[in-house]
């Protein structure tokens, strides 16, 4: 195994050990408690898999690429000509980071699922090197775009059950006029890019995505996010 390889597994481990999230869920109580939920109930909507796999066979893709495999609950469900799956601790067929993963990368794909490193800069990396890497009239898709309360968004983690921040990176994207991007309500929020003309552009001036505040998703959700339903979303495909 490749030394930084190794650190990259040491690290995630020491992050997601119950001590460091209760330590961290502590930090968040005690700096940034906020208690509102916006209550998102994605118990009676079609999950990541189905969703994923009714796509690529409506529009006959062949080559699907997943960031963040673990333990392959979605990945060996899919069933697709080509696929590769990249992940530095387990699952997939490829063992490094999306980031090694992609500086040698030269192959494209028409269907890209990103659930690697749940953190706004990650996610922003792991959006534009999948831009460069899709087929024409592919599309990007992305998990857990909406988190219900400040906990399961928090940064640093706090919790078993957490989306991260990659809401933050798809308000951006929202704000692109050469990306078409909406939110699936669906399996704790599907971000879905195509790579067109925006066909609903968020008109926001704002400086740095990175420190949004989740006051301002709680409040403006629906819009920031572009938040349509799956039937919605297959007439768009
Ligand atoms: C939420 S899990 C993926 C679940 C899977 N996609 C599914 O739907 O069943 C997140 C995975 O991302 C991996 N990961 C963390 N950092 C990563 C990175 N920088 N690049 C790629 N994968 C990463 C973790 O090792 C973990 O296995």
């Amino acid at each position: 195994m490749h030394f930084l390889q190794f650190i990259d597994k040491k690290i995630y481990r020491l992050l997601n050990s119950s001590k460091m999230l209760k330590f961290f869920y502590f930090y968040h109580r005690l700096f940034n408690n906020h208690s509102e939920n916006i209550g998102f109930d994605f118990s009676k909507k079609k999950n990541r898999k189905e969703i994923i796999q009714e796509i690529i066979d409506k529009k006959n893709y062949k080559n699907y690429l997943e960031i963040g495999c673990f333990s392959d609950e979605l990945f060996n469900y899919i069933k697709c000509e080509n696929k590769v799956g990249v992940d530095p601790v387990s699952g997939g067929t490829i063992r490094k980071t999306s980031d090694q993963f992609f500086k040698d990368n030269k192959d494209k794909f028409d269907c890209i699922f990103i659930d690697g490193l749940h953190e706004y800069t990650q996610v922003k990396k792991d959006i534009d090197n999948s831009l460069n890497s899709l087929n024409e009239g592919g599309i990007i898709l992305l998990h857990d775009c909406l988190p219900n309360n400040f906990y399961a968004q928090a940064i640093p983690r706090c919790q078993y059950v957490w989306n991260g921040d990659v809401w933050k990176a798809i308000v951006e994207c929202r704000t692109k006029k050469n990306l078409d991007v909406y939110t699936c309500y669906a399996d704790n929020g599907i971000g879905v890019i195509f790579k067109r003309n925006n066909q609903n552009l968020l008109d926001h001036s704002i400086e740095n995505f990175k420190k949004l505040r989740f006051s301002f998703y709680f409040n403006d959700h629906k819009k920031l996010m572009n938040i349509i339903e799956f039937d919605e979303l297959l007439k768009l495909i």
